[in-house]
């Protein structure tokens, strides 16, 4: 398999779960920054991770505008949020992001990070300042969401990278 991994991580989630999946595969793992210098085309395999931003994910727009030189390739998306992965909403993103014709058969796959307030821009902890506010106003400052939210935390599994490096293999 020549494969290729493009990921796109603001505090290092994405990128750590990228870095085990280039491990994993033995192939490169390309910072969204340096997309520019890579050639997809050169690759039969192509991966995607962006992290889960109010709902959208990130860079995936990039990711679509690649689409139609990739038609004969096998692409795939990973996203990486907070949530845990079995909260229902993550299936619903997922579908909202990854739907329209050029995403027909593109598995996708959600991978549980975390949330780092130290490494987060001064707009995020804002944003996840109201979030929080939004939250405790809905669900209670008791609620598991809104502990969950109100600090920093590590969700990563690695073995949660199992279907998704099963699929780039083609097991
Ligand atoms: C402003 C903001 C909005 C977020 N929105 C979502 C969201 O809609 N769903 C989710 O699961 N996680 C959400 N998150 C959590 C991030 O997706 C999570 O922290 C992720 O692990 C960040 O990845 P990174 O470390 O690669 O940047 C949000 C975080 C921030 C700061």
């Amino acid at each position: 398999m020549k494969g290729i991994i493009i990921y796109r991580s603001e505090t290092g989630f994405t990128r750590q779960y990228a870095l085990w999946l280039a491990e994993e595969l033995g192939c490169r793992a390309v910072d969204w920054k340096d997309r520019k210098k890579v050639e997809l085309e050169r690759y039969d395999t192509i991966i995607y991770g962006g992290w889960f931003h109010a709902g959208g994910i990130r860079g995936l727009k990039w990711f679509q505008r690649q689409l139609p030189a990739l038609k004969d390739k096998r692409v795939a998306v990973f996203a990486v949020g907070a949530s845990p992965a079995d909260d229902p909403g993550v299936e619903e993103a997922l579908a909202a992001n990854l739907s329209g014709p050029q995403w027909e058969g593109v598995p996708r796959f959600y991978l549980r990070g975390g949330l780092c307030y130290e490494k987060m821009g001064l707009t995020d902890r804002f944003l996840m300042v109201l979030f929080r506010r939004m939250v405790k106003k809905k669900e209670g400052a008791d609620s598991e969401t809104y502990r969950g939210v109100s600090h920093s935390f590590n969700g990563m599994d690695r073995k949660s990278l199992l279907p998704l490096s099963a699929w780039a293999k083609n097991e």
